[in-house]
Parts: C-alpha cells; sequence; structure tokens
C-alpha cells in the first residue's frame, strides 16, 4: 500500500517545465555533438571520433537525466496514462508491483512461438496508441522471418489503454491483433513510470511463452536494427548461449535523487547510491534462458521504475554480470548525419521516427 502510493506520488511530482527543460537539453547535446563531430571527424579515424563522443555526451546524459532513452515517446505515453485514471484495478499484490504474476495478458500469441519456432525473438515495448510506429517497424526489420536460415519474430508489448476513449482504442488494438498477430497485451496501465512492469511481462511472456526460441532482444521503437549482423553476431562460435546479455553497457550510473525529475526513485525504493552495472534499455540481446530466471529472482528484488537498471539489479542478484559486445561501436545510441556506411556495419542505432526508420530501410535494403 505504502509503495503503491509512493509510486503515485512520483508520478504527480512530474511537471511540464521538466519536459520542456528535457526537450531543451536534448536538443542541445545533439547540436553539440553535431559540431564537436564534424569538427573532430579529420583528425581522428571516424570510428573512434565518433564513439568518443558519443560516450562523453551520453555519459553527462545520463548524469544528468539518469538515463538516456526516447524520449519523445516517453513524453506522448505518459500524457496519455496520466489521463486515465478510469481503469479500475484488480491487482492482487503477490509480490511487488512489477512482478509479472500480479498481471495478465489480455492479447496474446501463445501459440506463436511452438508454430514458428524462433531462434530469436524481438520484443518491443509500445505505447498503445503508437500505431505509426509499429506499422513502420512491420514494414522494416520486425518483417524479416528468416535471417541466415534462422527463424526469427517480433512481438510488441503494450498495456493497457488509457483516457476517455480507452474503450475505442481498445477495439482498435484488437483490430490490429487480429490482423497482424503480433501483439501482446497486459492488463496494467500503460504509461512511461510502468515500464519495469512492461518488462518484467516481457520477460515472463518469453520464459512461459517461448521457451524454445535460444535468444531475445528487448528493443524500443525508436531503433533501427542491422539484423544480418545481429544473426552473425549470434551465430558466431564464441557467443554465449547461456546466462549472456549484451548491448551498450553502463557502469557506476547515479541514481537520480532529484524529485522534479522523470528519473527520479526514492531511497525507499533503491537506497544505494548507485545502480548496479546494467545495459541502456535502447536495445539489449540475451540468450533466452535469463527471462525465466530473472522472473523468478524478481521476487526478491524491490522493484523500482527504471526498467534497464531493475533488469540490472535481477543481474546482480543472479551473479550474471551484463557482457560488453565484442564490438560496443555496433551498439549506437546516437545517429548523427546520415551515413549509409555505418548502418551496414552496426547491429542497432538509435534513428529517431517511424518515417526515419522506413527511410533509411530503403536505402540500405537498394545498397544490397
Ligand atoms: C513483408 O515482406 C513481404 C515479402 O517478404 C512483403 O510481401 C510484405 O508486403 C511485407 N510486409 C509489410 C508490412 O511491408
Ligand atoms: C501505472 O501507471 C499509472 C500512471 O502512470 C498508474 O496510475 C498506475 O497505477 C500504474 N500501475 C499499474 C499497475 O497499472
Amino acid at each position: 500500500m505504502v509503495r503503491k502510493t509512493a509510486w503515485k506520488r512520483h508520478n504527480l511530482a512530474r511537471s511540464k517545465r521538466e519536459l520542456i527543460l528535457l526537450l531543451t537539453m536534448a536538443l542541445s547535446f545533439s547540436a553539440i555533438l553535431y559540431i564537436y563531430y564534424f569538427s573532430v571527424k579529420p583528425s581522428m579515424p571516424p570510428e573512434t571520433a565518433f564513439d568518443g563522443v558519443v560516450n562523453q555526451i551520453l555519459s553527462y546524459y545520463i548524469m544528468v537525466c539518469g538515463r538516456s532513452g526516447n524520449d519523445n515517446q516517453n513524453t506522448a505515453t505518459q500524457t496519455t496514462a496520466t489521463a486515465a485514471p478510469t481503469v479500475t484495478k484488480s491487482v492482487s499484490l503477490h509480490y511487488h508491483i512489477a512482478h509479472p504474476l500480479n498481471y495478465h495478458f489480455i492479447l496474446d500469441e501463445p501459440d506463436k512461438c511452438s508454430q514458428w519456432d524462433p531462434f530469436l525473438v524481438l520484443m518491443v515495448p509500445v505505447a498503445p496508441h503508437q500505431v505509426e510506429a509499429r506499422n513502420a517497424i512491420r514494414s522494416t526489420w520486425g518483417n524479416e522471418s528468416t535471417v541466415q536460415g534462422k527463424a526469427v519474430m517480433t512481438l510488441f508489448l503494450v498495456g493497457l489503454t488509457g483516457g476517455s476513449d480507452s474503450e475505442k482504442a481498445q477495439q482498435q488494438l484488437e483490430e490490429e491483433s487480429r490482423q497482424h498477430r503480433d501483439l501482446v497485451q497486459s492488463n496494467f496501465v500503460d504509461s512511461y513510470f510502468n515500464l519495469t512492469i512492461k518488462t518484467m511481462v516481457i520477460m515472463d511472456w518469453l520464459a512461459t511463452r517461448c521457451p524454445q526460441a535460444t535468444y531475445a532482444m528487448k528493443i524500443d521503437t525508436d531503433m533501427y536494427v542491422n539484423l544480418e549482423n545481429l544473426m552473425t553476431f549470434l551465430l558466431a562460435p564464441n557467443t554465449p548461449r547461456q546466462n549472456y546479455i549484451t548491448g551498450v553497457v553502463l557502469w557506476d550510473r547515479p541514481v537520480v535523487r532529484n524529485k522534479n525529475s522523470k528519473w527520479y526513485v526514492s531511497e525507499e525504493l533503491y537506497p544505494e547510491p548507485k545502480y548496479p552495472t546494467y545495459l541502456l534499455g535502447t536495445g539489449y540481446i540475451f540468450s533466452n534462458d535469463l527471462p525465466e530466471k530473472i522472473v523468478e529472482i524478481s521476487k526478491e528484488v524491490k522493484a523500482f521504475n527504471i526498467e534497464d537498471a531493475y533488469v540490472g539489479a535481477c543481474l546482480k542478484h543472479l551473479g550474471i554480470a551484463p557482457s560488453s559486445p565484442p564490438d560496443p561501436s555496433q551498439f549506437r545510441i546516437y545517429m548523427g548525419q546520415y551515413n549509409r556506411e555505418d548502418f551496414l556495419r552496426i547491429i542497432s542505432i538509435v534513428v529517431g521516427s517511424p518515417q526515419k526508420i522506413m527511410d533509411v530501410w530503403k536505402d540500405v535494403k537498394s545498397s544490397r
């Protein structure tokens, strides 16, 4: 009860001013990065310059903001969700608020994995209203069913629709689900604050509906994935198939204690000053034995609202260390100036809008 009230209170603490500040900061960082990138490029090998700068900016951004992420989506998601107090809650708290046992699937694809037998499952958390983002992914990297002879499957994970027209929105989702058979919906209210719940539901779905897959990836909607390169990496003899998780590794990130921040976490929810090593939530890849282990251990790990750091806390309890990928420059958190050569060698990169994902996809495909 105390915990639930605390979560609500943090929610209310977010203000418009904060959002504007964040947007301004994001824009300034982009501008700095852009200028810096081009001013240092000639004097350094492009890869080094780019990644060095990206890391600096990322460190600073995360230091100030708590984590890097998908601000546009989050803002939009949050707006819908705050207007959603009408949904009745029948949550029985077996463990803490983020444990998947508290939730059930409303839309599900329980047989998809046994039919498809995927080697790799891409799980995309998305807000219910983001149909444009889903369609962009469906027509680009999400439409690849076989890569290097291995079956790949993409699913979208949504929570409950909110707002006054939530019934209509729900009907549209159900229609979309009948049409594409790629939606999984759970019965928590979809909001930025509830992303930890969403991630744990993703883990639960993988553990209960798809244990046969070898790998899974949690990937945001604003990302471009080069599945050829991802598959080459996963099929390499040195890539472990158990207790393995990789992506953009973050070390020693301080917990944000500023109550006005969107990434604020109270000492009650997370007492230590720093997060354990974790993987940036924009996209991380893991061997598919981990979801079951994470769901199980999470009973002992108190939930907090920073989903990627929470997965890090579960991994720490499991004694599993996140791994740096063999080539960290293949995981990019900033796109910079579009350059086809980059896209031919990366595994994942933050691109932005649905339109950008489609544009980039078209250009990269046309070069093959
Ligand atoms: C997915 O790819 C197939 C060809 O492999 C194509 O016919 C289909 O239109 C694509 N789907 C979307 C949503 O673009
Ligand atoms: C999810 O988030 C919303 C708003 O951010 C909140 O009202 C709700 O209680 C949260 N939890 C669940 C389980 O839906």
